[in-house]
């Protein structure tokens, strides 16, 4: 293996930056260097390459997409667990789901569609999943998708193993423990009426993923590593593919403020926030 420098420079960090931020929209700030340096770091020497400048010219290059991928992999923070945010599935399950369900019977509509957008290694789209089996009993006249994304693959193919530490289980309710996971070599599998709702799927925020008629769309704790102008754009994007009176939920430190006036309203229901879509008039 080539000599690889100690120091990343000010203009190799500039390249590496403005390249991340053009492809995933996360935008490292100054502060992010001896982050950003350690992971490119480690993709040099899985590669043999020895210097950060080949490297992005490695990366650069058309023919090395997957590595792209990687790069991107490395630098994304995948920290989630089960039921995150207590408050915010009251929301989910006191008002959301009870609200979408009456007003699609009413219809004779029996489909529901949820994008957890950025699900990371699926504990979100998960809790989601058991939210809804608990509150539609006659599930199976039901057409239930849960879509759960991600730019990384490697969450997603933890995701769709859907098998965790218990750790990542603290905030499940005892009951849902019981019901919905089946604990086997000390971690917890979850059950298959579960897995069977939800839909894993490799995609990048930054571009379209077709979807329309959503429901109800959880995008938390995935905005805040972007500049402005990419949220204002993923936020246009989730209003586009949400149905009437749909329902957005953001991480608790991020907000739509300055990013999307008047396109949603703010609900605030025991301590937990969400937004629902307004209606063009
Ligand atoms: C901190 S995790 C949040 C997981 C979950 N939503 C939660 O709140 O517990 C952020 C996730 O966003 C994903 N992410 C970052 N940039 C993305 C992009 N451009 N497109 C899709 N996912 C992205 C990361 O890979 C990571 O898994």
């Amino acid at each position: 293996m080539g000599y690889v420098s100690d120091v990343m420079t000010p203009d190799e960090f500039k390249l590496f930056r403005d390249l991340i931020h053009n492809e995933c929209g996360i935008f490292l700030k100054e502060e992010k260097r001896d982050f950003l340096k350690m992971r490119v770091e480690k993709r040099l020497k899985t590669l043999s390459i020895g210097s950060y400048f080949n490297y992005y010219r490695y990366v650069k290059d058309e023919r090395n997409r997957r590595e792209l991928s990687s790069l991107l992999d490395s630098i994304t923070i995948n920290e989630t667990y089960f039921f995150r945010n207590t408050p915010q599935f009251e929301i989910l399950r006191e008002r959301v789901i009870p609200e979408l369900i009456e007003r699609k019977r009413k219809a004779g509509d029996y489909n529901l569609m949820a994008w957890s957008a950025g699900c990371a290694t699926g504990e979100e789209p998960y809790s989601i999943a058991i939210e809804i089996l608990e509150a539609i009993p006659d599930i199976s006249r039901w057409n239930v998708q849960i879509i759960a994304s991600d730019i990384s693959w490697r969450c997603i193919e933890t995701g769709q193993k859907g098998v965790y530490p218990g750790e990542k289980l603290k905030d499940v309710p005892p009951e849902y423990l019981a019901k919905y996971f089946i604990y086997s070599d000390a971690s917890y599998q979850v059950s298959d009426n579960v897995k069977r709702l939800v839909i894993f799927d490799f995609h990048n925020l930054k571009h379209e993923n077709g979807l329309t008629e959503v429901d109800v769309v959880f995008c938390r704790n995935v905005m805040i590593y972007f500049d402005i102008e990419e949220q204002k754009r993923i936020v246009a994007r989730f209003q586009k593919v949400l149905n009437a009176d749909g329902y957005l939920f953001l991480g608790h430190a991020e907000s739509l403020q300055g990013i999307a006036n008047g396109d949603f309203k703010f609900l605030y229901l025991n301590k937990g926030t969400a937004y629902q879509k307004v209606n063009p008039a």
